[in-house]
């Protein structure tokens, strides 16, 4: 197996335990949008799963309710560490472990790179704690979590001064430093140029692999999906409609995922980066979808 091509990697190389589980799980927002019909998913540890499918598909949907930023209306998420995912105290500390990186970065963009790496450490600290400066070893990890992603000297360069490929790489390290067991990004490279998109994706699924991170990402660009998924996971309508390696995504499959639940009409880019911005924003704040 060469060990440069993640997507000749494939998903039998992840262990064989089940991180994370959903069971019949399903969103119906407030307003009454089925987002997602129930489904059964199991993510294992170590796996890089992409997640396709048209604008209003559900991806997103599928992202913030494993961070629990969507609660399900239906169904149970377990994680091997934790069991079934259900209330305050558990909730938080699945979140602990699992970091979101977002198409817009979210960075303070008046702060440093080594500020924003540092408030990947936050939830590991009681509120109080987060008063005080942080301690000297998150600032040692922060500093080296920068370069994993080769920005050891942007260190003290605010984010604004970044470009969007660094600013996003920015983000990564932000994840990294939260020493995350699982890391979601949503359209992490939307609003990069294909060069630094491919670049972003690289180091995304090197450190993933490297430190057996369960990672899933969603992408408008199939041609990324083909070369860094093990795993694609293909929506449409709120339903799975394909589950399994890249080198399964034949033209029927395509064709189901990208035709059989048409919503926005939102085609698959497979030359250039998506330009496309996500309707539902990147909320951090958590959601209750009806019940
Ligand atoms: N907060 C919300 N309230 C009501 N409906 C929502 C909300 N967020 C998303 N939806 C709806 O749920 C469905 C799934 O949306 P979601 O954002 O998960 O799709 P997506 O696949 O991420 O799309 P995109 O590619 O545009 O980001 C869509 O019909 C969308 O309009
Ligand atoms: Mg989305």
């Amino acid at each position: 197996m060469k060990r440069n091509d993640p997507a000749t990697t494939t998903a039998e190389s992840a262990t064989d335990s089940a991180m994370i589980r959903l069971d019949g799980v399903g969103v119906t927002y407030p307003d009454g949008t089925l987002a997602l019909h129930p489904l059964d998913l199991t993510f294992r540890q170590g796996e890089f799963t992409v997640l396709l499918g048209l604008s209003g598909a559900g991806k997103s949907t599928l992202l913030r309710t494993l961070n629990q930023l969507v609660v399900p209306s239906s169904g149970t998420i377990s994680s091997d560490e934790l069991g079934v995912i259900h209330g305050s105290a558990r909730v938080r500390a699945h979140r602990r472990h699992t970091a979101m990186i977002f198409q817009q970065h979210q960075l303070l963009l008046r702060k440093s790179a080594l500020t924003n790496v540092l408030t990947g450490r936050l939830a590991a600290h009681s509120a109080w704690r987060t008063l005080l400066p942080m301690p000297a070893d998150d600032v040692t990890l922060a500093y080296q979590c920068l370069q994993r992603v080769g920005l050891a000297d942007k260190t003290f360069v605010r984010a604004d001064n970044l470009s969007g490929g660094q600013m996003q790489r920015v983000g990564i390290a932000r994840a990294l430093a939260q020493q995350p067991r699982v890391i979601l990004a949503d359209e992490p490279v939307a609003s990069l140029d294909p060069n630094t998109s491919m670049q972003v994706l690289e180091q995304l699924s090197r450190i993933s692999r490297e430190d057996g991170i369960t990672t899933i990402v969603s992408l408008h660009q199939l041609e990324l999906a083909r070369r860094f998924a093990q795993r694609v996971i293909g929506l449409a309508g709120g339903r799975v409609v394909f589950d399994g390696p890249p080198s399964a995504l034949d033209s029927a499959t395509l064709d189901q995922i990208y035709n059989s639940g048409k919503q926005d009409g939102h085609q698959p880019d497979t030359e250039t980066p998506s330009v496309h911005q996500s309707g539902s924003g990147d909320h951090e704040e958590p959601m209750r979808a009806a019940v």
